[in-house]
């Protein structure tokens, strides 16, 4: 009997838009701010790695912006440039006049549509709130085909008005509506059910694309990010090194790693050149100031260092013992085998190798025991220190 081999055809991955927010929410982290030259300097490295929309800026908030989202929309090749306005028609003239320079823009328009906004903030009713939906997004509309509403505070707002202000945003003209987390408050379960409540409730919501926008007050930026994925957003919005307002927005390094690496729950895809991550990592961290943690997922220093002696012996039999993603994916060179208390013979050995040292078994055991009493004493064994101990461990033999 001959087996005929099956083809197993591959799901489709839809394709989600990654809409960077570095230089206008990341920009608005306490601390953060950043040059003209250094936000162009961000925008091109941006565009370059494959973000489809850059959010430049908030051309109304200053001078400053005004130039700087200006010269972002002249000189990006392949990313749709965005400006921020608040739902007012001086503030979305003023953006679309900042980004009328570019092939294509996008103007990001909001209001706030939660009880608690509307109250205070705005101290406007819910049927002026609707009113200014559709004046903003019309307004928007008159400059570009490409508007973006977004509801403030989306994830404490009231399911039936927030169904009726997205329902008049894509009448008016809206092409993108965000429901953003602005508080950091919800949970990846409720933003999930959220998405998907909307999108089948709505009559139009199939003329537009639904976004993500998550911050991190609780920690739950980038799974809430992925949830809304999940409930049927095809963007996401997000920053280098979830730099943003607070605890900070969603972590596209984060995000586009997660994606990549769990495809099989996640089926979907983004245009992102992931070699790139930790430059864009870097140069974000060098122009605001803001150190990465050590610890950081994806390109903090030791997201791909191993210091125990049982990992370190894991990793040099198979690489998969340990590691879920390649680090050159993510535009680290190697693995990172750190000598520390916790090392073990395998991997000192291996460290000798590499240095160049090939020492017999007595000078090794030696060697390796003054390495580890040099490890009570300091945090971290440089290649330097080894060096040093084992030329002084050869002379005096
Ligand atoms: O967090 C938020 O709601 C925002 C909006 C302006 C999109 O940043
Ligand atoms: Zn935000």
């Amino acid at each position: 009997m001959t087996i005929v081999p099956i083809s197993v055809p591959t799901p489709a991955r839809d394709r989600i838009v990654i809409f960077d927010t570095t230089l206008r929410d990341g920009e608005q982290s306490a601390g953060a701010s950043m040059t003209f030259d250094e936000k162009i300097q961000v925008a091109e490295l941006l565009d370059a790695m494959g973000v489809d929309v850059i959010e430049a800026g908030f051309p109304i908030a200053s001078e400053g912006d005004f130039e700087a989202v200006s010269e972002i929309a002249r000189r990006v090749k392949t990313a749709i440039p965005a400006g921020l306005a608040r739902a007012a028609f001086k503030d979305i003239d003023r953006a679309a006049d900042a980004l009328r320079h570019a092939r294509a823009f996008r103007i990001h328009t909001f209001i706030s549509t939660s009880p608690v906004h509307m109250k205070y903030k705005l101290q406007m009713e819910a049927d002026a709130v609707l009113e200014k939906v559709i004046a903003s997004v019309t307004r928007a509309r008159s400059h570009t085909d490409d508007v973006e509403w977004s509801a403030e505070d989306a994830t404490r707002t009231e399911p039936d008005f927030l169904a009726r202000c997205v329902e008049a945003a894509i009448r008016a003209g809206a092409t993108t509506i965000n429901l953003p987390d602005t508080v950091g408050y919800t949970t990846p379960d409720e933003y999930s059910a959220m998405f998907r409540s909307i999108i089948e409730r709505v009559p139009n919501a199939d003329k537009a694309v639904f976004s993500t926008h998550c911050h991190n007050d609780l920690g739950m930026a980038v799974a809430n990010s992925l949830a809304g994925v999940i409930g049927g957003a095809r963007q996401i919005e997000c920053t280098v090194n979830g730099l943003g307002e607070r605890a900070g927005n969603a972590a596209l390094e984060e995000i586009v790693m997660a994606i990549r690496t769990r495809s099989d729950v996640l089926p979907f895809t983004t245009g992102i050149r992931t070699p790139m991550l930790t430059q864009a990592s870097k140069l974000v961290s060098t122009v605001t100031g803001f150190p990465v943690q050590y610890n950081k997922a994806i390109v903090g220093k030791n997201a791909f260092a191993h210091e125990s002696g049982i990992h370190q012996d894991g990793m040099l039999k198979h690489v998969e013992t340990y590691e879920i993603m390649r680090p050159e994916d993510v535009g680290v060179r190697e693995t990172n085998l750190v000598m520390g208390k916790h090392s073990g013979r395998h991997a000192f050995r291996e460290k000798l190798k590499d240095l160049g040292y090939d020492l017999g078994e007595n000078a090794l055991e030696e060697a390796f025991n003054r390495m580890k009493a040099l490890a009570d004493r300091k945090k971290v064994v440089y290649d330097e220190d080894i060096e040093a101990l084992v030329e002084d461990e050869i002379t005096s033999a």
